[in-house]
C-alpha cells in the first residue's frame, strides 16, 4: 500500500511534496494561504487534476483560517478573492474548478455563521475532499485492476500517480491494486517531455514499491507496441467533455492514435469529478500554453537556439472513439459516447 502522503495537514498549515525537485530531494513545502496555495498549483510544487483540487479545497480553507478574526465584510472579501486567485491558478484540469463549488457551496449554506465557525467548516470539507479521493481512486483501482490480465505489461504517459492525487492514484492506482490481488504487472513509463513527470514522477513512485517500471522517451511507444511489447495502456485525465473526449497529458493522444493502429487496449481512469458535462466535446476544453523554456531546455539547461519560437501546449484530446474504456469509482464505461455519460452522471 502506498505510503505517499502528496498533501498532508500539519496544523496550521497545508504541507505538499515538492514535485518540481523530485527524485533528487523529498521535501514539504509549507502553506498558509489562498496565494501561497495558488502559486504553488501555478509552478507545480502540486501537479494532476485530483491532487490541484485537494490544493485548492485547502486553499480557501487557509484563507477563511487568516480572516477569522475579521470583520464578516472584511472576510466574505477575502474568502471571494482566494476563489477567483485559486480559479485562476490552472485552467485545464476540472478538478479544481470542481473542488472550489464544494468549498463555495459549504460556504453559502454556511454565511450566517462566525467567520471561525466557517473557517472551521471549510477546513472540514477539505479534510473530507482528501479523504474521499482516496476512496475513490482505491474503487477505481478495484475496477480497473479486472481489466488487466496477469502478466500485463502497461504503458503509462505523465504521472496519474499518489502524486497527482491525495494517495494511491488513479491510472497507477488500478497498477497498484492490480498488484495487490497478486498479478504481476509491470509498467512502461512514457518520459512525458516537456515536464517529464514520467521519468521523474511516475518511475520515481514504482521504484519506492518494488513494481517493475522501464523507463522510455515518448518517441519510443510506436517502436514498443510494433514489437509486442506493449499489452495495455492506462492514463489519467484532466477532463472528459460531455462526449466523451478526453483531455490529458500532451502526447496522449499519440499514443491512442498508435494503441489503436497495434489493437492495444486504451484506458483512461477517470474519478466522476473530471466529467464536465458543460463542455460539449473536447475542443471546447481549455489547454493551458505553458512558459517556452519548459521546451528550450530544462531547468539551468538550454538547449535550443536563442529567439526559436516555441509551442508548449500542456495538455491535448483524445476523441472517444479512441478510448475503449472509462474506469470510473462507479463503473467502467466501454466504448463511452455521449449517452453512456449522460446516463452515468444522471445515476450518480
Ligand atoms: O500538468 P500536470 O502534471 O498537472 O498534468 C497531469 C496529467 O495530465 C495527469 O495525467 C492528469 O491530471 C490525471 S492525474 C490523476
Amino acid at each position: 500500500m502506498t505510503t505517499i502522503e502528496t498533501l498532508r495537514w500539519r496544523e496550521p498549515y497545508l504541507e505538499m511534496i515538492d514535485q518540481r525537485i523530485l527524485p533528487a530531494r523529498f521535501e514539504y513545502q509549507a502553506y498558509d494561504s489562498a496565494a501561497s496555495t495558488a502559486e504553488g498549483i501555478r509552478n507545480m510544487v502540486v501537479r494532476g487534476a485530483p491532487a490541484i483540487g485537494c490544493a485548492a479545497a485547502y486553499g480557501v480553507a487557509l484563507e477563511a483560517r487568516r480572516l477569522q478574526r475579521a470583520s464578516f465584510p472584511d472576510f466574505e472579501q477575502g474568502l471571494e478573492a482566494s476563489f477567483a486567485l485559486l480559479s485562476a491558478s490552472r485552467p485545464t484540469a476540472v478538478n479544481l474548478f470542481w473542488a472550489l463549488n464544494r468549498m463555495r457551496t459549504k460556504w453559502n449554506a454556511n454565511r450566517h455563521q462566525s467567520p471561525a465557525s466557517v473557517a472551521q467548516l471549510l477546513l472540514h470539507e477539505a479534510h473530507e475532499i482528501l479523504a474521499e479521493d482516496i476512496r475513490i481512486n482505491r474503487a477505481m483501482g478495484a475496477l480497473g485492476a479486472d481489466l488487466l490480465p496477469d502478466g500485463a505489461r502497461v504503458l503509462t504517459h505523465c504521472n496519474a500517480g499518489a502524486l497527482a492525487t491525495a494517495g494511491h492514484g488513479t491510472a497507477l492506482g488500478v497498477i497498484r491494486s492490480a498488484r495487490e490481488v497478486g498479478k504481476k504487472i509491470s509498467v512502461i513509463a512514457d518520459e512525458t517531455r516537456p515536464f517529464l513527470q514520467g521519468a521523474r514522477l511516475t518511475a520515481w513512485e514504482m521504484v519506492q514499491e518494488n513494481i517493475p517500471v522501464t523507463l522510455i522517451t515518448d518517441n519510443m511507444a510506436g517502436f514498443m507496441m510494433s514489437r509486442g511489447e506493449i499489452d495495455a495502456v492506462i492514463v489519467g485525465t484532466d477532463r472528459v467533455a460531455a462526449n466523451a473526449d478526453v483531455a490529458n497529458k500532451i502526447g496522449t493522444y499519440m499514443v491512442a492514435v498508435l494503441a489503436r493502429r497495434h489493437n492495444i487496449p486504451f484506458y483512461v481512469a477517470c474519478p466522476l469529478s473530471t466529467i464536465d458535462m458543460t463542455i460539449p466535446e473536447g475542443n471546447a476544453i481549455p489547454i493551458e500554453e505553458r512558459a517556452a523554456d519548459e521546451v528550450t531546455g530544462y531547468r539551468d539547461c538550454q538547449w535550443a537556439a536563442q529567439g526559436v519560437s516555441v509551442r508548449n501546449p500542456a495538455f491535448d484530446v483524445t476523441p472517444a472513439e479512441l478510448v475503449t474504456a472509462l474506469i470510473t469509482e462507479k463503473c467502467v464505461v466501454n466504448q463511452p459516447d455521449r449517452a453512456k455519460l449522460l446516463k452515468l452522471m444522471k445515476q450518480s
